[in-house]
């Protein structure tokens, strides 16, 4: 069975502005969480997901920060329509962005409301362990800065091991590949963690990989959905498909996800944020193999189990079949 990946109410307990642009709705949410997780939530007939700030290992509270994006659905509705006591219908948090057993120094690098989960990962590897730790916050401006005082005070609070850079781009233009790897100095063995806009993080990334950053030890959490690539030509194999009772087999094709494969079969297997976040496209694998591109919401023992995001799984082995619940 997999675990809950459904959707709970929960009550906004209140709402803090952090800038013009950026606010954090504390959560009525007794849930268990890790430090850098995400809950997704359903609003204005989709979903988003937004990651915790808040650190369970330091905070009371479980909180999630949201920042306005230019003509955004999400975002935009929450800013202007939610109050404290109102109710969200949201998942229990999931994500793997989170901290690894290691007593390596942990460096984040973000942008804008990138920050939101950085903060969660700081606070809880300057509680539960004792691994330096230093991060690169990049905004617009002062005024775009979110948890500046929070940052600024953990720096104070543990100066030996907790260094915060902030850069401005008015001040210093946008960030560049010789500051990332200026950064980065010799902690080529540290966990990096990244995320930020789609330019930045592709920029930080290359930058580290030329920095001579192995690929494993860079963590990357996208807020941004990347764009689908169309499927291709008919290859060899078989997917079956069993939903409501309902078995279609069709034959392969290259690049198509399992769930594209079910939709051309001429099922309608459930589905949201086709991007590997919510699990609500959820189903198992009984026959042969298949890998996700993205996944951001099943644990190492749900795949154990043969479940897949089935947005994300793309068949390896000639014959699959998959079965909803
Ligand atoms: C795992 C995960 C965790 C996330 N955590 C947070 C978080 O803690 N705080 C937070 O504020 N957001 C977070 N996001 C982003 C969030 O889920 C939404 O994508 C964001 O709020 C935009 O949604 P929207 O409906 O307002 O905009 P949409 O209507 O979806 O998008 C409007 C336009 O803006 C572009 N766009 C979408 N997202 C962004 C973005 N993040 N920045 C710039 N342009 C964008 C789209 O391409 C589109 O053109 C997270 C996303 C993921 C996948
Ligand atoms: S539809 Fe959200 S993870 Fe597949």
């Amino acid at each position: 069975m997999a675990r809950d990946h459904g959707f709970h109410p929960v009550r906004i307990k209140r709402i803090v502005q952090e800038t013009a642009d950026a606010r954090t709705y504390v959560l009525d949410a007794p849930f268990p969480y890790r430090a850098g997780q995400f809950l997704t939530l359903q609003a204005c007939g989709t979903l988003r997901s937004y990651s915790m700030s808040s650190s369970p290992d330091t905070d009371d509270e479980l909180m999630t920060t949201v920042k306005r994006v230019p003509g955004g659905l999400v975002s935009n509705w929450m800013h202007d329509h939610l109050a404290a006591g109102d109710r969200l219908s949201v998942t229990l948090p999931a994500g793997v962005f989170c901290l690894r057993d290691t007593a390596a120094p942990l460096v984040a690098l973000c942008g804008g409301s990138g920050v939101t989960p950085i903060l969660s990962l700081v606070k809880s590897a300057l509680a539960t362990t004792g691994r330096r730790v230093r991060v690169l916050s990049a905004n617009r401006d002062a005024d775009a800065v979110i948890f500046r005082a929070a940052l600024d005070e953990l720096a104070a609070r543990h100066p030996d091991r907790f260094e915060i850079r902030h850069h401005l781009d008015t001040a210093n233009g946008f960030v560049t590949a010789d500051q990332v790897r200026d950064f980065a100095g010799g902690d080529r063995d540290a966990d990096f963690y990244l995320c930020g806009p789609e330019p930045f993080m592709d920029l930080t990334e290359r930058a580290l990989l030329d920095h001579g950053v192995d690929a494993e030890r860079i963590l990357v959490e996208r807020f941004e959905h990347s764009s689908d690539t169309p499927a291709g030509d008919e290859k060899e194999g078989t997917v079956t498909i069993v939903l409501d009772g309902a078995r279609r087999t069709v034959p392969q094709h290259v690049g198509e996800t399992l769930l594209e494969s079910a939709r051309r079969a001429g099922l309608t297997p459930p589905f949201s944020c086709e991007s590997g976040n919510c699990a609500t496209c959820i189903a198992q694998i009984t026959k042969g193999e298949a890998k996700m591109r993205v996944n951001n919401a099943l644990e190492d023992d749900e795949i154990a189990d043969g479940w897949i995001l089935t947005c994300q799984g793309e068949p390896v082995t000639p014959e699959v079949t998959v079965v909803y619940e």
